[in-house]
C-alpha cells in the first residue's frame, strides 16, 4: 500500500456550473511531492470512496495541487461527495501523484486535445511545454463557453496564442487537424470516450505510429452503473487454482488476497493497469478502458471493476 499524503483544502472554487477547482496544500504547510504533467491523485473521499482526479497546475509548483472535478450527473458518489461535502479547511488523504499519461519525451511538437473536463491534465502539459519553450498547440472543445473550465486563465496566459477553443457548433475537425501535422508530432488527447475514439481512429487511419498517439479518459470518470454483484469463480490457467470471488469483493481483491501478483491503480476501469487475459468464460465488462469491440472479443478484462456473466472465468495467470 502506498503511503498517503495528508492535505488541506486551501480553496474550492466553481470553475463552471458543474466543475469545481480544488486547491490542495500539505496539511503541515511544507512542500508536496513532485508531479509531472498528466499526473493524477487518488483522492480519499468521505464515505470511503477513492477517486482519481488529474492535476492541472504547473508541475514546477511544489506548494499545491489544483484539481478539476466534474459533477457527473450519474455519479455513484465520488464527484457528488467532492461537490457537496468538501469545503475549504477540510483535511483529506490523497496518494502521491501517479502518472499514466505522461508527456512524450523528445516530441518535436506536441498536439494537445482536450474535451470538457479532460482539460485538467492537458492544462498541466501546456504549462510544462510553455515553460520548456517547446512547440505545441492546444485544442480545447466543449459544448458551450459556460462549460469551459479554466478558460479565463488560459486566455490570460503567455501561451494563449497556441490555444484554439472549439465551442458547440464550431466543432473540432479532428480529421483535418491531424492531417495538417507533420511527421514526428505527438498527439495527447483527454476527454470523453467519443473524442478519444475520434482522435485515435483518425490518427490510425492516417497512418500515425501508435507510439505518437497518447490518450487518457478523463480521470474521475465513473464506470457505467452495473447490476447487482453476483459471486463467481476464477480459475488460474497456469496453476489450475480456483479462487472464489464473493459478491461483495472485486475480482482484483480476490486475486490479491489469494497472493496473485496483480497490479492495480485507478481501480475503476479507467487506466488499464490491471488488464488481464481471459481464456474462457464471459466477462461482464464494467470498464471505460476497452473499446466496445475489445469488450465484445471477451479475451481480456479489468478485474478491478469488471465481473463475470459466467459461473467461472479462466484467466491467463499462475
Ligand atoms: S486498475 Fe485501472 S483499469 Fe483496473
Amino acid at each position: 500500500m502506498n503511503e498517503l499524503l495528508t492535505v488541506r483544502i486551501a480553496a474550492k472554487e466553481s470553475a463552471t456550473r458543474d466543475i469545481c477547482a480544488l486547491t490542495l496544500v500539505a496539511a503541515d504547510g511544507g512542500a508536496l511531492p513532485d508531479f509531472s504533467a498528466g499526473a493524477h491523485l487518488d483522492v480519499h473521499l468521505p464515505g470511503g470512496l477513492v477517486r482519481q482526479y488529474s492535476i492541472s497546475n504547473d508541475p514546477a509548483e511544489t506548494h499545491r495541487y489544483v484539481l478539476g472535478v466534474l459533477l457527473d450527473a450519474k455519479s455513484r458518489g465520488g464527484s457528488r461527495a467532492v461537490h457537496e461535502q468538501l469545503a475549504p479547511g477540510q483535511v483529506l488523504q490523497v496518494s502521491a501523484p501517479k502518472n499514466h499519461f505522461p508527456l512524450a519525451a523528445h516530441a518535436g511538437r506536441s498536439l494537445l486535445i482536450a474535451g470538457g473536463i479532460g482539460i485538467t491534465p492537458i492544462l498541466a502539459m501546456a504549462r510544462q511545454l510553455a515553460r520548456d519553450g517547446s512547440d505545441f498547440e492546444l485544442h480545447y472543445a466543449a459544448s458551450s463557453v459556460e462549460r469551459m473550465a479554466f478558460r479565463a486563465e488560459i486566455e490570460a496566459s503567455t501561451w494563449a496564442h497556441a490555444v484554439y477553443f472549439h465551442v458547440g457548433d464550431t466543432r473540432l475537425d479532428v480529421e483535418r487537424l491531424l492531417a495538417a501535422q507533420y511527421a514526428g508530432v505527438h498527439v495527447h488527447v483527454c476527454g470523453p470516450k467519443r473524442l478519444i475514439d475520434a482522435v485515435t481512429d483518425a490518427a490510425k487511419r492516417q497512418g500515425w505510429p501508435n507510439e505518437q498517439i497518447h490518450h487518457e479518459f478523463f480521470a474521475g470518470a465513473e464506470p457505467p452503473a452495473a447490476g447487482e454483484n453476483r459471486a463467481f469463480e476464477i480459475e488460474l490457467a497456469r496453476s489450475g487454482r480456483v479462487i472464489p470471488v464473493l459478491a461483495d469483493q472485486t475480482a482484483a481483491e480476490a486475486l490479491i488476497a489469494a497472493g496473485v501478483p496483480l497490479l492495480t491503480s485507478c481501480e475503476q476501469g479507467v487506466c488499464g493497469t490491471c488488464l488481464t487475459r481471459v481464456l474462457a468464460g464471459a466477462p461482464e465488462h464494467r470498464d471505460l478502458y476497452l473499446t466496445p469491440e475489445e469488450q465484445a472479443a471477451n479475451d481480456q478484462f479489468t478485474p478491478c471493476c469488471s465481473r463475470s456473466c459466467s459461473e467461472r472465468l479462466v484467466l491467463d495467470l499462475a
